[in-house]
């Protein structure tokens, strides 16, 4: 698949006035080539809100996805939202297990694994985040540990629509991003591991994340089997992040 995904991973960051003036200038300088789709994963106040406002023409190549589903389909889960809730809104896409969710919140591949189960029985088009951290790195386990991530989060989970999206812990937020060989050889790793898990190359796609920014874009494009990135920082501004996806 030849397709290049530019998605803007904001983070707790803009109100939904934020989001929607830099969504309103974004949209007109889109261009609509086929071979690109920018998607925007806001926060859930700016997904339903924007939803509302619902003047998103169908020619504009542009999407959203949520940054976090619940692992439970409904009931007491103070603060959650479920996979449900996401259908109201304009998200087609869900990133899980992001390695922040997994630091900071303590999610395991099991609730990630129930999580990715949810999204594909509603529709959705899972974001699976799988990294290693510098420790893990420098041990030489890199490889390892993606494998074991991609075997525990895929676990019975089949379906023909899928993002892989490779961030190194280290180099997530840090201005430091892998270089091209390093996302080469783990893409090969995480293809190799796909399609013992029964994928076929046409079901799945590798995006890298870890500081990506307009200077390092058009360099890391050239690594193998790599179909776009999943983007921070960089994905703030308007001005930065339409600079990054014509580069
Ligand atoms: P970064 O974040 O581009 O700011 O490194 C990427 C991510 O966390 O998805």
């Amino acid at each position: 698949m030849n397709k290049i995904f530019y998605i803007a991973n904001w983070k707790m960051n803009k109100t939904f006035n934020d989001s929607e003036s830099f969504i309103n200038k974004l949209v007109p300088t889109l261009d609509n080539a086929d071979d690109k789709e920018v998607v925007i994963c806001p926060s859930f106040i700016s997904l339903a809100k924007l939803d509302s406002i619902n003047r998103f023409d169908e020619s504009v190549r542009l999407s959203f996805g949520a940054q976090n589903v619940s692992d439970q389909k409904y009931g007491a889960f103070t603060g959650d939202i479920s996979v449900e809730m996401l259908k109201d809104t304009l998200s087609k896409y869900c990133i899980v297990g992001h390695s922040e969710r997994r630091m900071l919140y303590g999610e395991s591949d099991i609730q990630i694994n129930k999580k990715i189960k949810l999204l594909i029985e509603f529709g959705f088009v899972p974001i699976l985040c799988i990294g290693e951290s510098l420790e893990q790195r420098k041990n030489n386990e890199g490889e390892m540990i993606i494998s074991n991530q991609l075997s525990s989060c895929l676990r019975d989970v089949s379906t023909k629509r899928l993002i892989i999206a490779y961030e190194p812990i280290w180099a997530i937020g840090t201005g430091q991003s892998a270089t091209v060989n390093d996302i080469s050889q783990m893409n090969s790793n995480i293809k190799k591991q796909m399609n013992k898990l029964g994928y076929m190359d046409d079901q799945f796609y590798i995006l890298y994340g870890g500081s990506v920014n307009i200077d390092n874009v058009k360099v890391l494009k050239t690594a193998k089997h790599i179909n776009g990135f999943l983007i921070g920082g960089a994905a703030l501004e308007v001005e930065k992040f339409l600079e990054l996806i014509k580069r």
